[in-house]
């Protein structure tokens, strides 16, 4: 489900601001399930902000990534079930493979060994752009000692923790973790647990490049998985 892929990381599961990326963003997202929004949201001023962004906010143009018919579709989606608030369509069951998504990622391989339930080729949000190299370093400095240094969540810390720190390598991780999630756990972080909201002591660009490396380095990594998904072939 387009929506689930691209927006819910910002506008919430349920449509209503809600979500973990708030916390890092100037401009709060829109909450679709307010009055305001039923008076001032229609099918076209929907599309129309998918389609250019918001200048000047974390709601980036998806032109180049989502085709005119995806961008309708979901216009109408978050009209429909947001706005109007029709709550017959799904809202938290898992999306059921959608083919048509794959028209602008050409990533069939990875759709297949993953679940196809989360797009993989979504970018970051606020139009940044990670690197890699950068982001290894942050990574080795600042996450190795409880995610491990091979992603694993076997971290010299680790040993002492509860919850365990997350195995970004595990088949679930895998198929759930695209760059907006990397980016939006890390600003975060996670409540009750020993994963620190990294928004609060670093920069945008510095959880772009750490989100970018552990996307690359262990969600994408192509060695040869212990799990079903190997198995298969
Ligand atoms: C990285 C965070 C982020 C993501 C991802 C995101 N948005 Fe937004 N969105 C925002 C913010 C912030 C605003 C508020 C902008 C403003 O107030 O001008 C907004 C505003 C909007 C608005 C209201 C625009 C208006 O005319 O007032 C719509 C509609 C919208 N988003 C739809 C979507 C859809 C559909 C998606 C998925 C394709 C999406 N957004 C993805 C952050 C995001
Ligand atoms: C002090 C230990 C610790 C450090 C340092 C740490 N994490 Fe975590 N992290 C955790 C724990 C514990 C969890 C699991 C929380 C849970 O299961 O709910 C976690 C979960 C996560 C998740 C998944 C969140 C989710 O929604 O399940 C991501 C992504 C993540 N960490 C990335 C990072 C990155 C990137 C860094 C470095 C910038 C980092 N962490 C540093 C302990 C840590």
């Amino acid at each position: 489900m387009l929506y689930h892929n691209y927006c819910s990381v910002c506008h919430g599961d349920k449509g209503d601001g809600r979500s973990r990326a708030t916390g890092s963003l100037s401009t709060l997202p829109r909450d679709f399930t307010s009055a305001d929004s039923k008076r001032e949201l229609n099918v076209e001023r929907i599309a129309a902000a998918i389609t250019h962004g918001r200048p000047g906010t974390a709601m980036v143009s998806w032109k180049t990534q989502l085709s005119e018919t995806d961008i309708r579709l979901l216009a109408e989606h978050v009209h429909q079930t947001y706005v109007l608030g029709d709550s017959r369509v799904q809202v938290t069951a898992p999306a059921a493979p959608i083919s048509g998504t794959k028209a602008h990622g050409g990533r069939e391989a990875d759709a297949a060994s993953t679940s196809a339930q989360v797009d993989m080729t979504a970018g970051l949000p606020n139009g940044l752009k990670g690197d890699f190299k950068r982001g290894g370093a942050f990574y080795l400095a600042n996450c190795a000692t409880c995610h491990g240094a091979r992603g694993d969540g076997a971290g010299p810390r680790a040993y002492f923790i509860n919850p365990k720190p997350r195995s970004f390598v595990a088949d679930v991780s895998r198929s759930s973790f695209n760059r907006l999630a990397l980016y939006a756990a890390v600003s975060e972080g996670r409540l009750g647990t020993e994963m620190p909201a990294w928004s609060k002591v670093t920069t945008p660009q510095q959880m772009a490049d750490v989100a970018e490396y552990v996307f690359q380095a262990f969600i994408l990594a192509r060695q040869p998985l212990a799990g079903p998904a190997t198995a298969a072939r």
